[in-house]
């Protein structure tokens, strides 16, 4: 059960050399963190070992989001992108992340996800600017609905920036 974390304006900004790193196993249960991730996240070892990965979720960041990175990497693709995070002590911290699917060896069929696996770095100061504005337009959107309506008025919101972008979700966000 995640403890109530009351969030604050406090940033931490990650250094320009760090790497965030997390793996889970398939339903995002964190199996391994990284010294870095238990530094920002203000949790211990044992603390983040087992709990799922929303022990860090901001109230800030769209279901929307979730939902297509859920959705990307149980498909076995690569997802990209900027994530708010919350601390222990109700501080955030925004990194550019990438998740990705990993594989178990099965002799050489390497075809079932045993878990997934993430790398993330300190973002762009102006490409946050851009994330951040897009991120409030979904989620005030998602918050207009019922939470079962959220994700489908969230994506609808998400569609539009990328149709009239002309990109896709990931070039988007690659290009940014
Ligand atoms: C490898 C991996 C890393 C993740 N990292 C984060 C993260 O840093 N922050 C976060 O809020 N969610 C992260 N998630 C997504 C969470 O599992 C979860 O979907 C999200 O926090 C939304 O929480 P909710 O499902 O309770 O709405 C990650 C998922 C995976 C598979």
């Amino acid at each position: 059960m995640a403890q109530k974390i009351i969030p604050t304006q406090r940033e931490i900004v990650m250094r320009d050399d760090a790497f965030i790193v997390t793996k889970t196993d398939r339903t995002g249960k964190i199996t391994y963190a990284n010294p870095i991730f238990i530094e920002f996240s203000g949790f211990t070892e044992s603390e983040l070992l087992g709990k799922q990965h929303n022990i860090v979720r901001h109230p800030d960041m769209p279901r929307t989001i979730f939902n297509m990175l859920w959705n990307t990497v149980k498909a076995g693709e690569e997802f990209f992108g900027y994530v708010k995070n919350l601390s222990k002590d109700g501080s955030f911290y925004w990194v550019h992340a990438t998740v990705t699917p990993s594989y178990a060896d099965n002799n050489g069929d390497g075809s079932e996800i045993i878990g997934f696996f993430s790398v993330r770095r300190k973002p762009n100061k102006d490409k946050l600017t851009i994330i951040q504005d897009f991120y409030r337009d979904i989620l005030t959107a998602e918050k207009r609905q019922d939470r079962s309506d959220a994700i489908s008025a969230g994506t609808e919101v998400l569609n539009k920036t990328l149709q009239s972008s002309g990109k896709s979700y990931h070039e988007f966000i690659l290009t940014l």
